[in-house]
């Protein structure tokens, strides 16, 4: 369970999106704190802002105003390549679909967050091997992401999510292009991989046993947080 040291704060954040003369905006103010270890759900109806929050809380995308402090680093503080070297190190990701390199064989896949990161290759292949057998995949290892079922590259997408031992993980939609049975073995996965980890996992869900399950769950309407329920 959560320890009290805060891994990920977001204070105000702002975000507005100008094309033309309109300016629209998406975010209007939000703050938040995740805490070593908890599993947040960020749940809220489509258009609520719910992707753009976890872009700008991720690095990906920065804030208009407000700021975003991972690991007591400020984000918009860090050049780019500070950035993406603090993402690499500290974040994992999970999205919808299209997660892996489609050139790369699914341990290729798992093991590339890790040879970005300065391992050495056979060592960051052996790691990947052992992260796929947690996912069950390990008859998959050398097949590429062509040849493997969503449910399996969303498992193979879990664990190169979780390779790397960040400090939190973000997941947005993680389960939403799968039927249920996938959904279900995908979202155990996360939450145990993430868990043994020691891992923190941000995951934006519209399902509701996903969101069931978290320590925390958020609810953002309309680019606000409207509601933080923190589970005993
Ligand atoms: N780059 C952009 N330029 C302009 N508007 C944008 C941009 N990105 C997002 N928006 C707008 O911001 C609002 C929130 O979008 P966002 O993708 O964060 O919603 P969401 O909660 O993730 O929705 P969904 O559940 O459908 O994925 C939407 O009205 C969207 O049109
Ligand atoms: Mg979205």
């Amino acid at each position: 369970m959560a320890e009290n040291r805060v891994v990920l704060r977001a204070e105000n954040v702002r975000r507005e999106f100008v094309s033309g003369d309109t300016t629209v905006e998406v975010l209007k103010g939000c703050s938040l704190e995740v805490l070593a270890g908890e599993f947040v759900a960020v749940v809220g109806r489509s258009g609520s802002g719910k992707s753009t929050l976890a872009n700008v809380l991720s690095g990906l995308d920065r804030p208009t105003s407000g700021t975003v402090t991972l690991m007591d680093r400020d984000l918009s503080a860090l050049s780019e390549a500070e950035a993406a070297a603090m993402r690499a190190r500290e974040i994992g990701f999970v999205l919808q679909k299209d997660n892996l390199i489609p050139s790369l064989t699914i341990e290729e896949n798992v093991a590339a967050p890790l040879v970005m990161g300065g391992t050495k290759l056979s060592e960051a292949l052996g790691r990947a091997r052992e992260m796929l057998a947690e996912v069950g995949l390990s008859h998959r290892a050398g097949q590429w992401p062509g040849q493997v079922s969503g449910g399996e590259a969303q498992r193979a997408a879990v664990a190169r999510a979780c390779v790397v031992q960040p400090a939190i993980v973000f997941a947005d939609e993680p389960t939403g292009a799968l039927d249920e049975e996938n959904g279900r073995q995908v979202q155990e996965l996360l939450r145990k991989l993430v868990s043994t980890t020691g891992a923190a996992g941000l995951i934006i869900t519209h399902d509701r046993d996903l969101a069931a399950g978290a320590d925390t769950v958020i609810t953002i309407a309309d680019g606000r947080l409207a509601g933080t329920e923190r589970k005993a």
